[in-house]
């Protein structure tokens, strides 16, 4: 009698013990599956510029579009406002936060993030030279945990509309950051093609943007039209470039259309929106389970030629109808 009680009440207690371990696995595996349903996103912008908000506009809205808005995404965005240090602290903070992807919107901001982390995968958001800045090593196939889009400005274009808009020119200007590895592989292309058309070349490289106004005033008295690559430090204080050459009445190529509303003459340009929907729609591939080495770069190489009325006019430039046709902005 006694021992059946004792069984009893064993028994009892087994079957409590054991709906509490099922109780707890089943609780803790709906936690797992309404936290993996939750997109955990990490952005670094490497500065403000209005490109690079741009490429952030368009992210958001490419992931948006594969169905990752309000609870089903959680976006940690931090911008490092240029500051090279920031960019370190603020990639390490991404990896500590156990975002599921990060995102890297410009150079500085992926290498940053590439080199906090070599497991969480890493989309770089416009990254002119993947090679060059260390990156990535085959395009086609990445090997490491990076990926991304990339934004490879139709150099030859913007040396042929130099060309067509401003047929005396003889030197451009170039001036760039010498902190910036997607610039230095376009100064060196730029240098190569638009010498070869029988240009001279005058390369200006500054440490940060309070050299820039000297610079641009040492520039101008020998060169007779400026050409800026896609370089975020230029691009960050583009006025002080742009008040430059008014005064000076010299023609500004910048690489990118945001550059040319804010004071620049012309250019061939790729869609920094498009950049980013792009970036975006990459970034949840990955959350979705592909591998970065099923990704290959994505390329962004054809431009549409862009052109500032109001500066060409205050230069005296007519543009060509057949330029006209095919830009933009119309
Ligand atoms: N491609 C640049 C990089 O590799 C980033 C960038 C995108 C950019 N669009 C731009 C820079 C426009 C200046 C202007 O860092």
């Amino acid at each position: 009698m006694k021992n059946k009680r004792l069984i009893g009440v064993l028994a009892a207690l087994a079957l409590l013990v054991i709906g509490i371990i099922v109780y707890q696995s089943l609780s803790s595996q709906n936690q797992k599956s309404s936290q993996s349903d939750t997109f955990k996103v990490g952005v670094l912008q490497y500065v403000s510029h209005n490109a690079l908000d741009e490429i952030y506009r368009g992210i958001k809205a490419g992931m948006k579009e594969e169905g990752y808005s309000g609870k089903k995404i959680k976006i940690d965005f931090m911008n490092a406002e240029g500051d090279q240090s920031k960019v370190q602290t603020m990639s390490q903070t991404l990896v500590n936060h156990k975002n599921d992807v990060l995102i890297g919107i410009a150079t500085p901001a992926a290498q940053g993030l590439a080199s906090a982390t070599k497991d969480t995968p890493i989309v770089m958001g416009a990254v002119t030279d993947p090679v060059g800045a260390k990156l990535v090593k085959n395009l086609k196939k990445p090997d490491g945990n990076v990926t991304g889009v990339s934004d490879k400005t139709p150099i030859k274009a913007q040396v042929d509309l130099v060309k067509t808009l401003t047929p005396k020119v003889k030197t451009i200007g170039v001036i760039y950051s010498s902190s910036e590895d997607n610039s230095k592989s376009q100064v060196a292309e730029f240098k190569k093609r638009a010498e070869k058309k029988g240009y001279e070349v005058l390369e200006y490289s500054v440490p940060s943007t309070n050299e820039i106004a000297t610079t641009m005033n040492v520039m101008l008295e020998k060169a007779d039209a400026v050409w800026i690559p896609l370089d975020n430090t230029i691009a960050s204080a583009f006025p002080t470039v742009v008040s430059a050459a008014k005064a000076a009445k010299k023609p500004i190529y910048p690489s990118v259309d945001t550059m040319v509303n804010e004071g620049g003459l012309a250019s061939v340009v790729v869609d920094q929106y498009e950049l980013g929907v792009a970036t975006g729609k990459m970034a949840v591939k990955l959350f979705e389970g592909k591998n970065v080495s099923d990704l290959p770069v994505n390329i962004f190489d054809k431009g549409t030629p862009v052109v500032n009325k109001k500066v060409a006019k205050e230069l005296g430039i007519t543009i060509p109808a057949d330029v006209l046709k095919k830009t933009k902005n119309k």
